[in-house]
C-alpha cells in the first residue's frame, strides 16, 4: 500500500463514529487537537467527514465556553485517568481542562477548501469559537498571555518546561494509580512517576473546585504562561477575525483579543536566553527553555526573525528538526516524548508560519525532513531527532494527517513550502 493510502487507512481504523482517537489503547478518546489534525487530513479526501470531527468536538463544549481536551464518548479501561477521576462538568464526561485552541483557524482552512458547504458549516462554529475564545480571555490571561492549569492543557505534557513550577509542588492526597500509558509504550519514551504524581494532584485540585476558574484561580499552585497557548490563539484570533469579516459579523471583540495577545506574546520574550520561553507566574520566573512552541511566534505573526538563529543552529545539531526541546540543553532527552522528540504536526505548524514570513527555504527544509522521517518510519506518535527513529504510539492520527495535507509528494504539500 502506498503511503496516503497507507494514511487514509489509519484514519479510517482510527474512526469511532464522527470522531477519531489518536490511536488505538494508548489514546481511545477524542482529544481536542488531534481531531482539529484530523479533519484536516479528512479534508484531502472526505470533506463532509472533516467538518463532522470538528461538530463532534464542540458537542462538548461548556456552558462558560471551554472545549475540553479530552471527550469520554465511550469509556474505555486501556486509559487513565478516565472520566471518574477528571469529573467533568460538561454536556459530554470530559476532562475538565483544554488544549491548543487551533479550531478556528483549521475551520478557515476547511472554509476555503470547501465551496460547497464550507459557508454553512462555519458560520454555525463560529459562536462557538467566539466562546471558547472569551473563555480564554476572560479565565486564562495574565498580561495578555495566555496561562494553563495543567501541563496537558498545552499539548507538550512533560516538557522540560515545567520543571520548575512541578518542583514546587508536593502531591498530596492522592489515590493509589495504575498507569496504562505503560501497558502501551515503554517507559523511556513516555513521562516520569514523579511527574504523573504531581498531574493527578492537579486534576484532584480542579475535580474538588468542580472547575470553577475562579477558585481554581486563587487556589492552584499551577499557572504557566505559554507560547503554545498564547501564540495558538493569537493565530486563531486573526483567522476568526477574517472569518467574521466574511459573515458581517463585528469584529471589535477580537481585536480586543488580538491586541492584548501581542501585548502578551511580548511577555514570553526571556532576554537571557533570546528565547520565547514559558514563564511561572506563581514564581515570577522563566523557565530558561527553548521548546518547539517558541518557534510558533510566527505562525501567532509575531517576532519578525528573532528566533532564526535558534532555529538554523538547532538544525546544525540534529538532522531532523524541530526537536521539542533544545539538543543543546542538559535536560534534553531525545526519546522521552516532549523532552526532546520530533512532533511532525508541530513541524507543520512552525512551518505554516515560516513560509508566510517568507521563510520558504526553511518551511521546506523541515517539512522535507519530516516527509522523510515518516516515510522512513511509519506514522508514529513521535520521532528520535537523532535518526528520525520511530517513538510513541503507531498508527496515529495526526500524523497520518499531516501527512496527506502537507508533508505527502501528491498533496497540497506545497500550499507552505517551495515545490518539489
Ligand atoms: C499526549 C500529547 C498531547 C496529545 C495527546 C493525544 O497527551 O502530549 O499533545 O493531544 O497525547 O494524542
Amino acid at each position: 500500500m502506498d503511503l496516503d493510502a497507507q494514511a487514509r487507512a489509519i484514519l479510517a481504523n482510527n474512526d469511532r463514529g464522527g470522531y477519531t482517537v489518536p490511536t488505538g489503547g494508548l489514546y481511545p478518546y477524542q482529544w481536542n487537537w488531534d481531531s482539529v489534525f484530523a479533519a484536516f487530513g479528512f479534508a484531502e479526501h472526505d470533506i463532509p467527514r472533516a467538518w463532522q470531527e470538528l461538530e463532534t468536538l464542540f458537542k462538548g463544549q461548556w456552558p462558560n465556553g471551554m472545549v475540553p481536551h479530552i471527550l469520554f464518548h465511550k469509556v474505555d479501561p486501556s486509559y487513565f485517568p478516565g472520566p471518574d477521576v477528571w469529573g467533568g462538568v460538561g454536556p459530554v464526561p470530559s476532562s475538565g481542562i483544554s488544549q491548543p485552541p487551533i479550531a478556528a483557524t483549521f475551520v478557515r482552512i476547511l472554509l476555503e477548501a470547501d465551496q460547497k458547504n464550507g459557508q454553512a458549516h462555519a458560520r454555525a462554529l463560529f459562536p462557538k469559537l467566539m466562546d471558547w475564545h472569551r473563555w480564554f480571555y476572560n479565565w486564562r490571561t495574565e498580561n495578555g498571555a495566555i496561562v494553563v492549569t495543567h501541563p496537558w492543557e498545552t499539548g507538550r505534557d512533560n516538557s522540560p518546561d515545567w520543571d520548575g513550577p512541578f518542583a514546587a509542588i508536593t502531591p498530596q492526597g492522592i489515590d493509589e494509580y495504575d498507569r496504562r500509558d505503560t501497558h502501551h509504550v515503554v517507559d523511556e519514551e513516555r513521562p516520569r512517576k514523579y511527574d504523573y504524581d504531581r498531574y493527578l494532584y492537579l486534576v484532584k485540585l480542579g475535580r474538588e473546585c468542580h472547575w470553577d476558574e475562579a477558585k481554581l484561580r486563587e487556589i492552584t499552585p499551577f499557572r504557566v504562561a505559554d507560547p503554545t497557548m498564547t501564540f495558538t490563539l493569537l493565530r486563531a484570533n486573526r483567522d476568526l477575525r477574517v472569518m467574521a469579516q466574511a459573515f458581517g459579523e463585528p469584529t471589535d471583540e477580537i481585536d480586543t483579543w488580538i491586541a492584548a495577545q501581542e501585548a502578551g506574546a511580548e511577555t514570553l520574550w526571556n532576554p537571557e536566553i533570546g528565547s520565547y520561553d514559558c514563564y511561572d507566574t506563581r514564581a515570577g520566573k522563566f523557565a530558561g527553555c527553548i521548546s518547539n512552541a517558541s518557534f510558533l511566534n510566527w505562525y501567532a505573526g509575531v517576532g519578525g526573525d528573532r528566533m532564526l538563529a535558534h532555529l538554523q543552529r538547532i538544525a546544525q545539531l540534529v538532522p531532523y528538526s524541530v526537536p521539542s526541546h533544545d539538543p543543546a540543553s542538559p535536560n534534553y532527552e531525545p526519546k522521552r516524548y516532549w523532552r526532546g522528540p520530533v512532533w511532525a504536526m508541530m513541524n507543520m505548524l512552525i512551518c505554516i508560519g515560516l513560509y508566510e514570513a517568507g521563510h520558504v527555504t526553511e518551511a521546506t527544509r523541515i517539512r522535507d525532513e519530516t516527509a522523510q522521517m515518516i516515510a522512513e518510519n511509519g506514522f508514529a506518535e513521535y520521532f528520535d531527532p537523532r535518526d528520525g527513529s520511530p517513538a510513541g504510539g503507531r498508527s496515529f492520527t495526526w500524523t497520518a494527517a499531516v501527512w496527506l495535507g502537507w508533508a505527502s509528494p501528491n498533496t497540497g504539500r506545497n500550499r507552505w513550502a517551495a515545490s518539489s
